[in-house]
């Protein structure tokens, strides 16, 4: 299994380009399902995810094509089967997002029961039940969701009692072609919720709402083919800054969008960060002070996302003071904080909350890498520590970041992967 190794105590300093966004990637992937015509789809990231997703179409008979920028074709005429396998699902929970696509489309579908994960036991209960609002016949069976409907979905009123951002997805794609209108509550706003309803517009959608709390579909009789480009990753370009800020840095990512960064930027500007914007791009600049701690509280978009909660408290464990971070979406994200303790962070878990107390500098120590964001902020920790980390599993984070060694190294970090 591939390591990383990182020598600490660099100040990460240069421009990087920010790849497309996984979240949006893999759900308008999914959509392809919809159509019998053809989408190609650009700015998708190289990651392992958007492979197993196109595996995923694979096994189902659908040949996705990929050219030499990596946009893919696809065509899903050639369908013959109906199935997400247990094999591909324990790999990426984000297969549960073909099975509205697969309902609607072809009135039948079989998709593995995604099982618990490091980030606790995430359930798919709402999807579920939104489907059998819509008239689906679903039974969980050896595993399987098995679902089937008689006709079309019809169009129904769902409230959902959490906000789910596939779940919102999964039920807005079956939407899409049911017989009426679909109005879904509580629905998702993240950007990569409307990423997806934009390319399902250009497919000939009827969708209105997307942004909201409240999606309004008017079901049509078919979708079309179309070329679509994902969105810039939020996240990825995240975590590159939460890293420069860490390390005191100066670094500018672009082909992204700070419009959708909101409540990541504030926190960086409370770090002590300069932070500077243009349409597609931003700098941060530390003039090479030591961070400040900051306090945060996850929850869904716009409020500050789940996804970024470790990096910011990897970027704790060295700052000045004491910040305390709560999580509310997922019931157990602090798998990192462990190892960061190992490194010689200060770290207290209480319940759903963690005060860090920070430490002039942390020392680096073999660690392990538990999940996709967890890996990205022990990468961090590794950068802001005084000797070598090396950070182990690191097949979590090629699931999510792309080519995060070689942007890495353009900003002058020492890192680099070493097989074992
Ligand atoms: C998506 C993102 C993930 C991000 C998360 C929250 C993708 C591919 N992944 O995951 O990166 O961390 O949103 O922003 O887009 N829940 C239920 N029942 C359900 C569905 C969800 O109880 O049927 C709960 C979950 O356990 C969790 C909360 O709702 O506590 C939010 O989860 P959800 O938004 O569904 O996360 P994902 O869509 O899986």
């Amino acid at each position: 299994m591939d390591k990383l190794l990182i020598e600490g105590g660099v100040s990460l300093r240069g421009e990087i380009r920010i790849a497309g966004a996984k979240n949006s990637a893999l759900p308008i992937l999914a959509a392809t399902l919809l159509t019998q015509e053809t989408v190609q789809i650009c700015n998708l990231p190289h990651l392992f995810d958007i492979t197993t997703m196109i595996e995923l179409l694979g096994c189902m008979g659908v040949q996705p094509i990929i050219d030499e920028k990596l946009n893919v074709e696809v065509n899903s005429s050639s369908i013959k089967h109906f199935s997400a396998p247990y094999e591909l699902v324990k790999t990426m929970r984000a297969s549960i997002l073909v099975l509205g696509p697969l309902l609607t489309r072809f009135g039948r579908a079989e998709v593995a029961l995604p099982g618990g994960c490091a980030i606790g036991s995430r359930p798919v209960n709402l999807h579920i039940s939104a489907l059998q609002k819509m008239g689906a016949d679903i039974v969980v069976e050896d595993g399987y969701i098995k679902a089937s409907v008689n006709g079309r979905l019809k169009g129904a009123h769902i409230f959902m009692d959490l906000v789910t951002v596939t779940g919102t997805e999964n039920v807005m794609m079956a939407a899409t072609l049911a017989d009426g209108q679909t109005k879904i509550e509580n629905a998702a706003r993240e950007p990569e919720v409307v990423d997806l309803a934009n390319c399902l517009v250009k497919m000939g959608a009827d969708i209105s709402g997307q942004g909201t709390d409240t999606l309004i579909i008017n079901g049509v009789n078919e979708l079309k083919g179309c070329s679509y480009s994902v969105m810039p990753d939020r996240i990825e370009t995240g975590t590159y800054l939460i890293a420069a800020a860490a390390t005191r840095g100066h670094i500018r990512v672009k082909d992204t969008r700070p419009d959708i960064l909101e409540s990541v930027l504030m926190k960086l500007e409370q770090v002590g960060a300069e932070i500077k914007v243009g349409e597609n791009w931003i700098e941060l600049n530390m003039h090479g002070k030591r961070p400040k701690s900051v306090s945060l509280r996850t929850a869904p978009y716009p409020a500050f996302p789940t996804d970024m909660q470790a990096q910011f408290t990897a970027l704790n464990t060295i700052a000045l003071g004491t910040g305390s971070i709560t999580e509310t979406v997922f019931e157990n994200r602090f798998m990192h904080v462990h190892e960061m303790n190992r490194m010689g962070a200060s770290i207290k878990v209480e319940g759903n909350t963690v005060i860090v107390e920070g430490v002039k500098a942390l020392k680096g120590a073999p660690v392990m890498a538990t999940d996709l964001r967890a890996s990205a902020s022990l990468i961090i920790a590794g950068l802001v520590s005084d000797n070598v980390t090396t950070v182990d599993r690191i097949y979590h984070i090629d699931r999510g970041y792309e080519c995060i060694e070689e942007k890495l190294q353009l900003l002058g970090a020492r890192i680099r992967r070493i097989a074992s």
